[in-house]
């Protein structure tokens, strides 16, 4: 093959997977290529403000002469408007092969608000010492195009979230999980209606929960675990109809369950664990029949479970009301939640027998019912023990022993006595450990948030730089 014609074939190659790319991001079919001009403007407020997070080091002119076209910068996505590129996303931190590590002292800079097309801003293990405030101005600049900003693992970035914000009319995704934040919680995140997405866990976030979150209808997902919340949960929770996950986990909050959550009926998540909820069980609770997960461990909840119909949660999958303060009986109709894998009485002032019915839950792989004052003899058969093994936790129940035939097999619970035998002092006890430690991956509520897409265009450069090296 000729020269010309190898150089042809290349040149012809590079257009397409480059086209492929640019198509990618548009959802167009058109070859608009890598030549679209940037406006200089938008290119500098670009440099500048990637160099106020990266450093002074950092010269974009030199190292990304076209970063929207031919030396795209990993952290940036773009896209056309009119025939220009303009920035939509921009991801700092180092995360996922992200060429943008921060240096020691990240700033804000004002040029960083000039992107006013950028759909989705991201900060990732980027601000550590010494202490930054998120300005408050200007965020208005972003009111247009903003659909999702996280901030992540940023220790540093300390104070409120500002009240600003209210002002992102297209924000969808709100993400704030292990920065410094601190102060009440801004009460007019309640006015971002678009709002499907709201994490703003692990941060020191306290006072109470305004009540207009209970105005975010399109809300899909709402995590305020892991800070110091007060004060009850606001009855107009009951207004969070399209909600699927609803964690307040490791808190302060306190009140008893609103009857009005009742209404969640897509909720698949409630996790209330760790906080300070009275009042007993709501009846509520049956008419949610979506739930999966339901946690509602170390709370002075108290009452009893008799009261629910259980049988009505045919998606349940983990029941924890461990540490619950719960008395009277483990009524049957616990077995007739046929999905249930994680049931987790323990720790309560429960009594009466424990019924055998539930060994009938085949999908049961976990059950906790130590510490409680459960009575009589265990009516579980030997596949059930053989099956459960040391995820069957009875131990701590003074009254409570297994048949005597069990003994020879030495199948016997773990840390029960024997019916025959109940004052001797060979039976073993052991501690519960780690219970979650026990239990698959299902039972932790993990949210995935991925959304960085640079391989691609790592494929563009390994093609172009191999074509570059073939030529
Ligand atoms: C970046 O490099 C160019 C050329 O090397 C230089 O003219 C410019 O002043 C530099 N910019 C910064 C911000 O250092
Ligand atoms: C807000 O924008 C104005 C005008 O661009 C600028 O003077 C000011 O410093 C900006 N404030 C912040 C906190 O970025
Ligand atoms: C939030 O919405 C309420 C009405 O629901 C309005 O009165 C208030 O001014 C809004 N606040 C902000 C900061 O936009
Ligand atoms: C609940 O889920 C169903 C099916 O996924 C959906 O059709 C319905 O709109 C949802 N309800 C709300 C209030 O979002
Ligand atoms: C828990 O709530 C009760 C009221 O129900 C209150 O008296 C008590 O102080 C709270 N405890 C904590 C640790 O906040
Ligand atoms: C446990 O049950 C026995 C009777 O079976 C009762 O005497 C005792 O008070 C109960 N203990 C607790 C802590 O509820
Ligand atoms: C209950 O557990 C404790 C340790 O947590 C142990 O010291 C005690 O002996 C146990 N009691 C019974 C009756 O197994």
């Amino acid at each position: 093959m000729g020269y010309i014609t190898t150089t042809f074939i290349v040149l012809v190659l590079i257009v397409t997977v480059i086209g492929m790319y640019v198509n990618g991001e548009n959802g167009e079919f058109e070859d608009v290529g890598g030549g679209a001009p940037m406006a200089k403007t938008e290119q500098e407020a670009l440099y500048s403000a990637i160099q106020g997070f990266v450093g002074n080091w950092w010269n974009g002119s030199d190292l990304y002469p076209d970063p929207c076209g031919w030396t795209p910068i990993q952290g940036v996505s773009c896209d056309l408007y009119d025939g220009l590129w303009y920035v939509t996303g921009l991801n700092i931190g180092s995360i996922h092969d992200n060429s943008l590590s921060c240096t020691s002292n990240p700033e804000f800079r004002p040029d960083l608000f000039q992107l006013t097309h950028v759909k989705s801003l991201a900060f990732f293990d980027c601000f550590h010492t010494p202490p930054v405030v998120i300005p408050s101005d200007n965020w208005t600049e972003f009111s247009g195009s903003l659909e999702s900003l996280e901030f992540r693992s940023n220790p540093g970035l300390t104070g409120q979230i500002p009240a600003t914000i209210s002002q992102l009319h297209k924000l969808q995704s709100l993400v704030v999980i292990g920065n410094g934040f601190s102060g009440g919680l801004p009460a007019t995140i309640g006015n971002l209606t678009r709002l499907k997405r709201l994490v703003l866990s692990g941060n020191g976030f306290s006072g109470e929960i305004g009540d207009n979150y209970g105005y975010l209808s399109e809300l899909l997902i709402m995590d305020l675990s892991r800070n110091s919340l007060s004060g009850s949960i606001p009855l107009t929770f009951g207004g969070l109809t399209s909600l699927l996950k609803l964690d307040l986990s490791q808190n302060q909050l306190q009140g008893k369950i609103p009857y009005e959550i009742s209404n969640l009926k897509n909720l698949t998540l409630l996790d209330l664990s760790n906080n300070n909820i009275s009042g007993g069980l709501t009846k509520s609770i049956q008419e949610m029949s979506s739930l999966k997960e339901l946690v509602l461990s170390r709370n002075p909840i108290g009452g009893d479970l008799m009261n629910i119909e259980w049988q009505n949660l045919i998606t349940l999958m983990v029941l924890d009301l461990s540490s619950t303060r719960l008395t009277g009986g483990v009524p049957q109709t616990i077995s007739k939640m046929k999905k249930l894998r994680f049931l987790g009485l323990n720790d309560n002032y429960l009594s009466g027998n424990l019924t055998p019915k539930l060994a009938e839950l085949s999908e049961l792989s976990s059950l906790y019912v130590y510490r409680n004052n459960l009575t009589g003899k265990l009516g579980f058969d030997r596949v059930f023990y053989g099956k459960m093994g040391r995820r069957f936790g009875a131990w701590n129940n003074s009254n409570l022993c297994f048949p005597v035939d069990l003994v020879t097999t030495s199948l016997g619970p773990f840390g029960v006595n024997a019916c025959q035998d109940v004052t001797s002092s060979e039976v073993s006890v052991h501690d519960s450990g780690s219970k979650l430690g026990t239990f698959d991956s299902g039972y932790v509520a993990s949210y995935s948030f991925s959304r960085y897409k640079f391989d691609r265009i790592w494929c563009v450069f390994t093609v172009v730089i191999f074509l570059d090296f073939v030529m």
